[in-house]
């Protein structure tokens, strides 16, 4: 009796041992067979009463082993089966074609010079302040002394709303000043960056928006000197430590003494080249003492306060910086044009 049942379960043993399941639901069915709740196995384990006393141990033990050996079948058929899957799936995959590049975001050249005169200006204490560009005709003109019968007030140059004579697209940041004066008290020393508008024939050196960077600096005893220091800073910062600056006299409605300033070429180091004109240098931005007329209208005692101003276009300076001929290039936003940017910091 006890032989019989020992090789029945050898048997099952083998049985167990060869099964080879090939797909998910033949792996399903050994499951049930041999570990399901209702298992083939169990009525084995009942045998054991009919198992002489001496070889009941033995018994066990090898009954036992049916159940490790489906487990363990169980669990390599598992994994064997979803690695298959797995291999089925990426069927076709080249492992050796080249990535997918992301094509990375590009600063605009205008947004990158303006930020570097910013950090510039910043690291001297200048606050950023910011304004609106549709102003009114004092803040862009009457506070800045540029009297009614002033060419740049001229119609041909200013883009006035419909309620003309009231409202306008500034003309210049200069606007920004006269709104920081109206609302702070001395000290004041702010950097102001911007869009501007003039009616300008559009070209490949013109354009009826631009932008532009103020700076105005107000306190006691500001004087030309401070000026021409921050500026000759800002100048070795922009554009290389060896760069010169030269102040020419100028006018400016509000600015008295006025001046324009001249950096030395940084594109051919003064030598001579068709960016400087084979002068060795170029225009960057316009500057002065803050007129006291100025001061006055915006309600700062210019007998106890004094300033410095200055403003400059951002566009030529980034077209010298980038070697761009067209100022409508930047203002095109044409991807060709941009993605060339993407080093550009
Ligand atoms: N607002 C002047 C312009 O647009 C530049 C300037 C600003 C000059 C401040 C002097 C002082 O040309």
């Amino acid at each position: 009796m006890s032989e019989e049942i020992f090789s029945k379960v050898h048997g099952v043993l083998a049985e167990i041992n060869a099964a080879a399941p090939s797909n998910e639901s033949e792996l399903e069915q050994f499951r049930i067979k041999y570990l399901g709740s209702k298992n083939t196995l169990k009525p084995l384990f009942g045998e054991i009463r009919n198992i002489a006393p001496e070889r009941k141990g033995e018994y066990g033990q090898l009954v036992n082993s049916l159940k490790q050996a489906a487990e363990a079948k169980f669990n390599v058929l598992k994994s064997t089966l979803s690695n298959k899957a797995d291999a089925q799936e990426s069927e076709g995959l080249d492992l050796t074609a080249p990535g997918l590049s992301r094509r990375l975001g590009a600063r605009h050249p205008i947004s990158a010079t303006q930020d570097k005169i910013i950090s510039i200006f910043g690291r001297m204490g200048f606050a950023v302040a910011e304004d609106r560009e549709i102003e009114d005709d004092w803040h862009n003109f009457t506070a800045m002394n540029t009297p009614e019968d002033h060419p740049a007030r001229d119609m041909q140059d200013t883009f006035y709303l419909r309620d003309y004579p009231k409202r306008l697209l500034r003309t210049h940041t200069s606007s920004v000043q006269s709104r920081t004066m109206k609302a702070n008290k001395p000290p004041i020393r702010i950097i102001a960056p911007g869009r501007v508008y003039r009616n300008e024939t559009i070209s490949a050196r013109a354009h009826c928006q631009f932008h532009q960077v103020e700076g105005l600096y107000i306190d006691k005893k500001v004087s030309f000197a401070d000026m021409k220091q921050t500026l000759l800073f800002f100048a070795k910062e922009m554009y290389g430590p060896d760069s010169k600056i030269r102040l020419r006299p100028s006018y400016f409605p509000f600015t008295e003494p006025s001046a324009e300033m001249d950096v030395s070429c940084f594109i051919c180091d003064a030598k001579g080249c068709s960016v400087c004109k084979y002068t060795g240098w170029v225009e960057i931005l316009g500057c002065g003492m803050v007129d006291p007329e100025v001061l006055k209208n915006c309600d700062i005692d210019p007998e106890s306060y004094t300033g410095f101003a200055f403003g400059m276009g951002i566009e030529r300076q980034a077209m010298m910086r980038y070697k761009i001929n067209d100022i409508r290039l930047l203002f095109e936003n044409d991807v060709r044009f941009l993605k060339q940017f993407q080093s550009v910091h």
